[in-house]
């Protein structure tokens, strides 16, 4: 994870440098830290100033104000710790000895340990505990390396040190890089890691994410893989990993949303709940446009190529996305007919299943970022390419909210969730808008497959465009009755959460809400399971939630809720409030609506007692302790 920026140009670097964490700030908030070179004109000598603080941004905005940071050029991080505790000595950037070289880091340099050693080996000491602090002692040392040889104090130098480094660091990284002694010159460098720069007037602006280039950038350049970039106020020079010089012509910088208001809202969690109505109704009316619905058909954007070859589909994912592509594997396969199984992105890299022809190849990601999902489909890629036999080529689909995403550039074909900027860290209204995007795609391919006759797939569309309608009903219901409900939550230590069939996903989900927003400990299990071991948890202190929604599973879920019952555990359904369920303590009312569509409403109470649950508590909600918006790491 981890955020970085770097400018360089005619403006005072700081208050760039802090415009643009800010903006990153979802990838991580455990530290963060600036360092800015004054140039050599003004003090006839270059002075590297470093700013660090514990937490928040606005922690290191306050220092910056009363100690001051000069120079125009700099470089600036926002930390999601991996390697040291998240406190002020591990904060980037971090620093050779002499204080000259200073670099921010996102990535994992897996070999850090090897290089430590041998750096201190060389009688190098370390100031921080951080797998990152290795790059700029081995840049100082090259440096001296390369001058030894007769190189200038310039900024080609400073690109072949970090050049000839590179070759030695093992895993993912982006870097920024500046040296005291070229306050005219900044290096910047990509491998597996997403990198952006951005060309302003007369400067230059590069960062993890195209959101921080907003108001800076009209037009920019995502870095390649392994590629190494010198920055200067008179241009960009490009090079790949055989130090070969690119050309390429930047592209527009569009889609990214300048501001973003909680407006009447305590936090964006709450705000981005309630948008999801309106969400919902843009995606209806943006893929059933006038007509399909009536033909039994929705829009998308793939031609028939795409869906005719299609024996099987693998969905890889982390999270909430993982959910969502749980959910929409259940889908594909109860109502398209094609077989579909679903991954953990971790997981699956290393331990892919045996090759398949025909295969679409799913990544689900709502910021495209995610390195897990991303190596995935990197893998996969790789082993499909070298097969003769074109069935096993690779057919890649993304599913993400950020079409100038990193997986945007890895696939061939992109499903747009186009829920708008999501500015909580716990997923809420792209998780939704990842399920919409697969019912489009189930639809699409029982249409294609003929799996489903075209009533069937109509009922099921006209099914779909009713959501919008009692969302609405739902969040306003559920915000009042979560409000109240979360009091008796106050003491609260072990949730569990039951689903099964369609429902199952959305157990998971609610589990996984409450354990990011409150740090209460809760499980999500298919309710069959329970008598198989996790029944052993249950005593009075242990509170269940059951989602129990008319349809297959109905009967199974509520006697599967009165296994619970027996053992004392207080015990809340999610159910329709004609039901008259007397089993429950409590219900979670919710329409009655056919089982296929209900996890788009079951998941509203889930996400709207979760966020009261935290906010009761008075947590930092909108970015809980230890978490990031984009994890950017393996
Ligand atoms: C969701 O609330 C979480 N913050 C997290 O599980 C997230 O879904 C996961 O990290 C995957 O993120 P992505 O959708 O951006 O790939």
């Amino acid at each position: 994870m981890c955020g970085i920026v770097a400018v360089i140009g005619s403006r005072e670097a700081a208050p760039l440098l802090l415009d643009g964490l800010r903006k990153l700030e979802y990838r991580g908030y455990d530290s963060a830290g600036i360092a800015t070179i004054e140039s050599l004109e003004k003090v006839k000598k270059g002075s590297l100033t470093s700013r660090k603080a514990k937490g928040k941004l606005t922690n290191l905005s306050s220092l910056v104000d009363e100690e001051g940071s000069s120079g125009h050029i700099g470089i600036g991080h926002t930390r999601w710790a991996t390697h040291g505790k998240p406190d002020e000595i591990n904060a980037h950037p971090h620093m050779d000895q002499e204080g000259k070289v200073a670099v921010v880091q996102n990535g994992i340099i897996e070999n850090y340990r090897l290089l430590k050693e041998e750096l201190e080996a060389q009688g190098i000491k370390f100031a921080s505990e951080t797998d990152t602090e290795v790059i700029p002692h081995l840049i100082s040392r090259e440096l001296k390396e390369l001058k030894s040889k007769g190189f200038d104090s310039n900024g080609l130098t400073l690109l072949t040190a970090v050049q000839n480094i590179s070759t030695l660091l093992k895993g993912s990284y982006a870097l920024a890089v500046i040296w005291v002694e070229t306050p005219d010159s900044l290096v910047v460098a990509s491998k597996e890691a997403p990198l952006v720069i951005g060309l302003g007037e007369s400067e230059f602006l590069c960062a993890s994410d195209t959101p921080a280039l907003a108001g800076f950038a009209r037009t920019i350049l995502p870095m390649e893989d392994r590629e190494v970039a010198l920055l200067t106020p008179l241009g960009i020079e490009l090079y790949n990993s055989e130090g070969i010089r690119q050309q390429r012509t930047p592209s527009l910088l569009t889609g990214v949303e300048h501001v973003v208001e909680k407006k009447h809202f305590r936090h964006f969690m709450l705000k981005e709940i309630y948008e999801q109505p309106e969400m919902a109704d843009l995606w209806i009316a943006r893929h059933f446009p006038k007509g399909f619905a009536e033909k039994a058909q929705v829009a998308l954007p793939f031609d028939d190529s795409f869906y005719e070859p299609i024996e099987q589909i693998q969905i890889v994912a982390c999270g909430s996305s993982r959910h969502a592509g749980m959910i929409g594997a259940y889908l594909l396969e109860q109502f398209a007919g094609i077989p579909t199984a679903v991954f953990y992105a971790s997981e699956f890299r290393y331990a892919p299943s045996p090759l398949t022809p025909n295969t679409l190849v799913i990544g689900v990601t709502q910021s495209g970022e995610t390195a897990d999902t991303l190596a995935a489909l990197t893998m996969e890629v790789n082993r499909r390419e070298g097969q003769k036999d074109t069935a096993y080529q690779p057919r890649l689909l993304a599913i993400t909210n950020r079409v100038d995403s990193s997986i945007a550039r890895k696939v061939q074909h992109i499903l747009d969730i186009g829920a708008g900027l999501e500015v909580g860290v716990a997923a809420t209204k792209t998780f939704l808008a990842e399920l919409l995007a697969f019912y489009g795609l189930t639809i699409a391919f029982a249409s294609h497959k003929k799996s489903k006759t075209d009533i069937e797939i109509k009922n099921f569309i006209h099914e779909i465009q009713s959501v919008p309608h009692y969302l609405r009903e739902v969040v306003q219901k559920h915000d009042q009755i979560s409000e109240v409900l979360a009091h008796q939550f106050s003491g609260t230590k072990d949730v569990i959460y039951l689903g099964r069939g369609i429902n199952y996903p959305i157990a998971l989900e609610g589990a996984l809400k409450l354990k990011e927003t409150s740090y209460i400990h809760a499980e999500g299990y298919p309710a069959g399971e329970m008598k198989h071991g996790p029944i052993a948890l249950l005593d009075p202190h242990v509170q269940v939630i059951s989602i129990a929604n008319p349809g297959i599973v109905f009967e199974k879920v509520l006697s599967n809720s009165q296994e619970a019952k027996a053992r004392d555990a207080k015990l809340i359904g999610i159910a329709p409030e004609s039901a008259e369920l007397e089993i429950f303590d409590k219900i979670l009312p919710i329409p009655e609506v056919s089982e296929l569509i209900s996890p788009l409403l079951t998941v509203i109470p889930m996400q709207l007692l979760s966020y009261h649950i935290a906010a009761n508590r008075g947590l930092d909600v909108d970015q809980p302790r230890n978490l990031a918006k984009s994890v950017t790491v393996e």
